[in-house]
């Protein structure tokens, strides 16, 4: 009935977008009949390239997560400024004279907080002109929409501009799934990833399964969304979410504001999941129109309504699963019983409810003195956070209380900045003594140059509204404790100056010697008018593609450079390979590529390669960044690495679980692969680190029997059995390692590998951007 039948062209018509993606849902549904699907699926699904290969990838279409390759068409790409470049420089290669699909970049990892925004961002543009200067000119060549620096972090600007509900998009960034809070399904690549999608390919994706999370009841009033997903983080850990989207459903949903909801997704990405999606909801409708996009609203009701999508019930266009639908795993929460927790140190999934943190900083020794307190960010900017913070700092400023620590705030946007202004926010912030940061990422990302005196090495404490908390992340310090926590918990803690305290159940004792207790905090979910555009200096450039535009790149520039294409994988399996270092705990995209001042290297890959596994822990002597070479001597790890690869000698890493966790930093791949590494050997793999490993041509293999890694260590010679020819299968096959000690003793390791058809000709060109870049 429904294949290519235009049943609806006597009704109303829907916009091209939706017009597209309704008639993809209508021959998901001819291909899989009346199965129930989740909203996840629905969404996902509809962006496939051939919805017929639901069929044939699996048992008819009965059997698809987990197991069948999605090939997607994804409906736009996202890039900030640090991943950006190296997203363009591939694309650059490829020769075309404009991007398949929509784009933007956002300028918004490169401002260093340290001094308020105005002064922070001139320095920043001081500084970085010549990497804005060269995505600017990209942008302009390849009709890319172009955010200055300043404008906004990419994920808010995204959630303000870009998403609307039903829409895929991929981001240079593992923070993108910010946008699911507004019923999209966003995933978070590397740049490799993004050309795939930005050239036309399709890009490809392990169907994920689906982990329902059903929320019931109301949050009470110290508790915040952010609490839902820190506490979900402590359930299911770092690596609970790999392989999964966290799809939201049941009644609490209903109680969320879109901002909210968006909080919950973006640190979905600390769960490892692939994304995380929340269904459309009146709220959403309110977000859209706040942010003067009543159309899209408009759309999205029109879609809801339209007559006959194709399911037995009609369900799609009510952006929700359909009633029925399996989940893979689910979780409730119940919002009334929830209450605000605190995450940290040094992992975001080491959760401890408010009302037990006390204890437990005294049990762990955690320092009671807390130095600072940071909100806001693309995690939590919202006008809901702030005004919510807003209503304590009013109570503390009329008992006559400041802030006991040093307190800074990050807007998300220009927009939510001027629109806090408009509305008396921002002032309130700093009559508090607060000290309002450039819309940018700063002290999220490495970028915070303190002024509190506290040096490196300092074994300090501060409270985050962020959503991430490995060591050294917000100033470099691998001693800085980072306790992530609501904006309204992170004020409170800042007021008192301390770890311990509980706004729930603690008072503070004004100068006139009186007890205060703060309020329940307070706020409204949208300004009463709509957002503010800010200013004009800070709006998006949006242009055509402009052939004549030459890409600025200096031949001299130490922060720029071309690339130079990976060799081909040889015609052979791989022998003589050395093992540089055997990594022992966490090993995060943090570990293999360093943020922070190195952030400025993003453009240059033989530069930021100094930098490769520079915090890493040598699992023989537990000393970080040494390795040694053949003959006994030390080094750091990527002076061994760069020696080898001058004297040609390829090798690998070895390393524990959820290598590469964290984020979707191209450049813990391309590095090793620049540096000459051909293996990464571990227990796991983080999922989109194990994906841009095989992008940039290396292979990543995880040991069959964990114990393998206790019979491994550096120095080991190592071959591999079966490799070549599993890649020439496209994929099927065994992979296993010949291991010789210096001893001279042998044995073999069994590995496996996740290796399919596309990755495994990736490899064999030496890259994904080999293949690409020939038109293939
Ligand atoms: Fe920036 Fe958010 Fe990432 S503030 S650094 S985009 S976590």
């Amino acid at each position: 009935r429904l294949a290519g039948t235009r049943h609806y062209s006597n009704g109303p018509v829907l916009p091209p977008k939706y017009e597209t993606l309704y008639n993809k849902y209508s021959e998901v549904r001819r291909v899989l009949g009346a199965q129930r699907l989740t909203l996840a699926e629905k969404i996902l699904y509809s962006h496939l390239d051939n919805v017929e290969s639901l069929l044939t990838d699996t048992a008819g279409g009965r059997n698809i997560r987990g197991k069948a390759n999605l090939k997607l068409k994804p409906d736009r790409v996202n890039m900030q400024d640090a991943s950006a470049q190296m997203a363009l420089l591939q694309f650059m290669s490829c020769n075309l004279p404009q991007t398949a699909i929509p784009a933007s970049i956002h300028c918004d990892h490169l401002i260093v907080g340290e001094r308020g925004a105005e002064d922070d961002l001139t320095a920043g543009i001081k500084t970085n002109h010549e990497v804005f200067d060269f995505l600017e000119s990209a942008a302009k060549k390849y009709g890319i929409d172009f955010w200055p620096p300043g404008a906004g972090i990419i994920h808010q600007t995204v959630l303000e501009n870009y998403a609307v509900p039903g829409l895929m998009m991929l981001g240079t960034d593992s923070h993108s799934p910010n946008a699911g809070g507004l019923c999209t399904i966003t995933i978070g690549v590397g740049g490799a990833d993004a050309v795939e999608a930005l050239v036309g390919a399709p890009w490809e994706l392990k169907a994920p399964k689906i982990l329902g999370v059903r929320l019931t009841g109301k949050l009470n009033d110290w508790v915040s969304p952010k609490d839902v997903i820190l506490h979900l983080a402590g359930l299911l850990t770092v690596r609970g979410g790999t392989g999964y989207i966290v799809e939201y459903f049941g009644p609490g949903v209903d109680t969320l504001s879109l901002t909210g909801m968006a909080t919950a997704c973006n640190m979905g990405a600390e769960i490892g999941a692939t994304t995380s999606i929340f269904p459309y909801t009146d709220a959403s409708s309110r977000y859209l129109k706040a942010t003067r996009r009543e159309q899209a609203a408009t759309d999205a009701q029109l879609l809801q309504n339209f007559p006959g999508a194709g399911s037995a019930e009609d369900a799609f266009f009510k952006f929700k699963a359909d009633e029925g639908a399996q989940y893979d795993q689910v979780i409730e929460i119940n919002l009334s019983e929830l209450e605000p927790h605190v995450n940290g140190p040094f992992t975001p999934d080491l959760s401890t409810p408010l009302s037990k943190f006390k204890e437990t900083v005294k049990e762990e020794q955690w320092p009671d003195k807390l130095s600072a307190g940071l909100i806001g960010s693309c995690t939590n900017s919202s006008y809901e956070d702030m005004t919510r913070v807003e209503s304590m700092l009013k109570a503390a400023a009329d008992a006559g209380l400041k802030p006991a620590a040093d307190f800074y705030i990050t807007p998300g946007s220009e927009q939510i900045r001027a629109t806090l202004e408009r509305d008396g926010t921002l002032e309130t912030f700093t009559e508090a003594g607060g000290i309002v940061l450039s819309n940018a990422c700063g002290p999220c990302i490495g970028q915070w140059k303190r002024q509190d005196g506290v040096e490196k090495g300092t074994l300090n404490a501060i409270f985050t509204s962020y959503n991430r908390n490995f060591r050294g992340r917000n100033d470099g310090n691998p001693d800085t404790m980072n306790f992530l926590a609501s904006p309204e918990i992170v004020t409170a803690m800042a007021f008192a100056g301390s770890t311990t305290f509980n706004p729930i159940t603690d008072s503070l004792t004004t100068p006139d010697g009186k007890e205060f207790r703060f309020p329940a905090p307070h706020g409204l979910e949208g300004p009463q008018t709509p957002f503010e555009e800010g200013k004009d200096s800070l709006k998006v450039l949006s242009q055509p593609p402009n052939p004549n535009v030459e890409v600025a790149i200096s031949p001299s520039s130490e922060r720029l450079a071309l690339l130079e294409p990976f060799d081909a994988f040889p015609s052979s399996d791989l022998s003589g390979l050395r093992v540089l270092v055997k990594i022992t705990g966490k090993c995060t995209t943090d570990t293999i590529s360093a943020a922070g001042p190195w952030l400025k290297y993003k453009g240059h890959l033989p530069n930021i390669s100094a930098n490769t596994l520079n915090t890493a822990v040598n699992a023989a002597t537990g000393e970080v960044n040494v390795a040694y070479d053949l003959d006994g001597s030390k080094h750091t790890i990527p002076d061994l690495a760069r020696k080898w690869k001058e004297e040609g000698r390829p090798w690998l890493v070895v390393a524990e679980h959820n290598y590469g966790e964290g984020s979707a930093r191209e450049h813990a791949a391309l590095q090793p692969r620049y540096l000459g590494a051909r293996i990464i050997v571990c227990k796991s793999f983080a999922r989109i680190h194990e994906t841009n490993l095989k992008k940039q041509g290396m292979v990543p293999l995880t040991f069959a029997e964990e114990k393998d890694y206790d019979r491994i260590d550096a120095g080991d010679e190592v071959s591999t059995i079966g490799l070549y020819e599993m890649l020439q299968n496209g994929g099927q096959g065994e992979v296993s390692l010949r291991v010789t000690k210096k001893t001279g003793e042998e044995f073999l390791v069994p590995t496996k590998h996740a290796v399919t058809k596309d990755q495994a000709g990736f490899i064999l060109a030496g890259s994904a951007l080999n293949l690409l870049s020939k038109g293939v």
